[in-house]
């Protein structure tokens, strides 16, 4: 069984999870990208299997959803390397750490947004419930870790603010959890129109239904005994994944004091954002 201090490594000033090694992070560097390489960018918890069962759904052609570009070891790069079809490569990098032939390439990136306070509770419960994860004890320690940006992953004001400041380098398109949760087929007609994918009103209802919460976290609970799941696989565990799936629940959370703090932090962060406008907080 591994020690507390096992868990995680720091590379770049980011907290890691061991799922990724050090040599993959330093092999990055020398990343071949294809121009058709889609990137889906996110802050941990911020719904990215949600956005990539969307997108796997868009394409009628077979693509490739691979697993998060840092998780591995160097054997991960040949591994890419082998796919066939187009790569759909989920990726909770940093813009800086991002593989410069990426951006070389210019490639596509989608990148999904939710309220932070939300992805601060959603991670806390994946720290909890994950044995890759070291232990927290109090929700109280676990929210100075994440406003210090010393969670996996990193800050999310520094992970949101390098990917907004290097938006026009790169083909990307900007979500956001909480508008999908309100108006979902609006924001699968954004994505296919950035894809180029011609969708009619009937698809769009088709995914609506096919990825709503409810029915991924079934399918999830189904899938051992059936063949033609579709949930994705991103995580090792994915019953994980799938917790409560709703808007403002860090009201059950923070206390005012906290409240108060994280809008301070909030405010002075993200005051000259072009994305804060978007931003449902
Ligand atoms: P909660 O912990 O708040 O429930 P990620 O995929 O980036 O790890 O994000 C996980 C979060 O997205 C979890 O949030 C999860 O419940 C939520 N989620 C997953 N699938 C979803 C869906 N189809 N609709 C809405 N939220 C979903």
């Amino acid at each position: 069984m591994s020690s507390q201090s096992d868990l995680i490594h720091i590379f770049n000033g980011i907290p890691f999870t061991s799922r990724s090694s050090i040599d993959l992070l330093r092999a990055l560097n020398a990343f071949q990208a294809r121009e058709d390489d889609l990137l889906l960018v996110s802050y941990p918890k911020s719904g990215t299997h949600w956005l990539a069962e969307i997108i796997k759904h868009l394409y009628t052609s077979k693509v490739s959803l691979t697993s998060p570009l840092e998780f591995g070891d160097v054997s991960k790069l040949e591994e890419l390397s082998f796919i066939g079809s187009k790569r759909i490569i989920p990726t909770h990098l940093s813009y800086d750490m991002l593989p410069a032939d990426f951006k070389a390439k210019k490639c596509k990136a989608i990148y999904i947004i939710r309220n932070p306070k939300d992805t601060a509770v959603s991670l806390f419960h994946y720290y909890r419930d994950n044995p890759h994860l070291p232990t927290i004890d109090t929700w109280h320690g676990y929210l100075d870790m994440f406003l210090r940006g010393e969670v996996v992953c990193g800050s999310w004001f520094d992970h949101i603010l390098g990917w907004e400041e290097h938006r026009n380098e790169m083909s990307t398109l900007f979500l956001y959890y909480e508008a999908m949760k309100k108006d979902l087929p609006k924001t699968i007609r954004k994505i296919s129109s950035f894809l180029g994918i011609n969708i009619n009103d009937n698809e769009i209802s088709e995914i609506c239904k096919k990825t709503s919460f409810n029915e991924m976290r079934s399918n999830v609970e189904k899938e051992k005994s059936d063949v033609n799941h579709t949930v994705c696989a991103l995580t090792s565990n994915k019953k994980l994944i799938f917790r409560k799936g709703t808007v403002g629940d860090w009201k059950n959370y923070f206390s005012n004091k906290q409240d108060r703090l994280f809008d301070e932090l909030y405010r002075s962060r993200m005051d000259s954002s072009y994305l804060a406008k978007h931003i449902s907080y």
